[in-house]
């Protein structure tokens, strides 16, 4: 098969979908691999690298959409790009289908085959290639927040791991699911003290069988919440409803029970946030203030770290890549329902019910 590997032209997305040991693999399975020049730079990732390994290195986006039989990308593609998306042509990335319907109109009209990385599922109900990017958001939840506290940047002037004789500070986290582990984990290595909160007493028991005793587990309520807003540094919002806004467990008013300069790292805000001040923000412009509290609400926490997130995303679509390559599309979706779930659009079709229900559509027969 002959596979693309476009260069993103998302605005600050630095991450590609192939690193040259994808691409190894690929070629030493007999497939052709034609990268965009430039595409893997933003993640230290070189035109010579990806030579060295058996990869075409083409000139022009253009050129890799129309000569590849797969498009292997990170980002759901974006008006520009639309043109370039052949009939009957694989497009595997992130998608999020349902929050446009722009794109699923473009899609459809083009009459590709959109595999969605989101939707891929497995048997447990676990999404294997959303979780290493709630790995990466979780740890650098941490890093941000830790750096928000510092006085210049409006924080509280609060070092999280303290020193000899001084207590070190608090973090408070909301949720305990792969945002919310990762984030008490970098936490409590930094030496704060660590409160973390959840409605899944599951949950709440493996992270208190694995954590070390400085982070302390509480089920989640309005009660609990109020009680540790007002003494905590640093608050992680990691909280998920599937298919649904996160709920408002912190309101307005409650802001002004807080201490000034503390600082609210709302991972959740790509659903909605789980404080009700949430907006959206971006690298370039990551925080804002509101009753002293400082915010940060970046939607796409891993874009800041390239390197890392584009290994750990690979790392997990490759075998789903090699599957789609070697046995093509059908085949590789019929012997794996996992990558089945990922099928969203085939053809003009759309045939992932979530996104009928999000427009309101009529369903169709495939
Ligand atoms: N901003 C970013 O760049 C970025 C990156 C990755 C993930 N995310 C987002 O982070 C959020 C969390 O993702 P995840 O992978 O950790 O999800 P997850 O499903 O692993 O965990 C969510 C947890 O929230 C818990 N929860 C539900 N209701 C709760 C309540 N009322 N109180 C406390 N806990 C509650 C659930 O029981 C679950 O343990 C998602 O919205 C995800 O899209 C954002």
């Amino acid at each position: 098969m002959r596979i693309g590997i476009p260069k993103e032209i998302k605005n600050n997305e630095s991450r590609v979908g192939m690193t040259p040991a994808g691409v190894f693999e690929l070629v030493k399975n007999n497939h052709t691999v034609y990268v965009q020049s430039g595409a893997g730079d933003g993640s230290g990732f070189f035109n010579t690298d990806y030579q060295q390994v058996g990869a075409i290195v083409l000139d022009t986006i253009g050129q890799v959409y129309a000569m590849s039989d797969m498009i292997v990308k990170v980002k759901e593609p974006i008006k520009e790009e639309y043109g370039l998306i052949q009939k009957g042509q694989v497009v595997f990335t992130y998608f999020h289908f349902a929050s446009s319907e722009t794109l699923t109109e473009a899609m459809i009209d083009r009459k590709a085959i959109c595999i969605a990385y989101e939707t891929v599922e497995d048997e447990d109900g676990t999404l294997p290639l959303l979780t290493p990017m709630s790995e990466v958001a979780g740890r650098m939840a941490i890093q941000q927040g830790a750096k928000y506290l510092e006085k210049p940047e409006k924080g509280r002037g609060v070092l999280l791991g303290g020193v000899p004789g001084v207590a070190p500070g608090k973090v408070l986290v909301l949720g305990a699911g792969i945002v919310g582990i990762q984030a008490a984990k970098m936490a409590a290595g930094l030496g704060a003290h660590v409160t973390i909160l959840d409605v899944n007493m599951k949950r709440l028991r493996y992270v208190n069988d694995v954590m070390p005793s400085h982070v302390v587990t509480e089920f989640s309520n309005e009660f609990n919440i109020r009680k540790h807003i007002k003494d905590h540094d640093l608050i992680i919002g990691g909280v998920l409803l599937r298919g649904a806004k996160a709920p408002n467990l912190i309101t307005r008013d409650m802001l002004k029970d807080m201490r000034p300069g503390t600082v609210i790292v709302d991972v959740a805000v790509d659903q909605g946030g789980c404080v009700e001040t949430t907006r959206p923000t971006t690298h370039e412009n990551p925080v804002f203030i509101i009753d002293d509290v400082v915010h940060y609400c970046v939607a796409n926490m891993p874009g800041a770290v390239p390197y890392t997130s584009t290994m750990a995303l690979t790392n997990v679509t490759l075998p789903y890549v090699l599957k789609l390559a070697n046995l093509g599309w059908v085949e590789a979706c019929r012997t794996d329902a996992s990558l089945q779930k990922g099928l969203n659009i085939v053809e003009g079709k759309v045939i992932y019910k979530e996104i009928i229900e999000a427009f309101n559509w009529q369903a169709v027969e495939v």
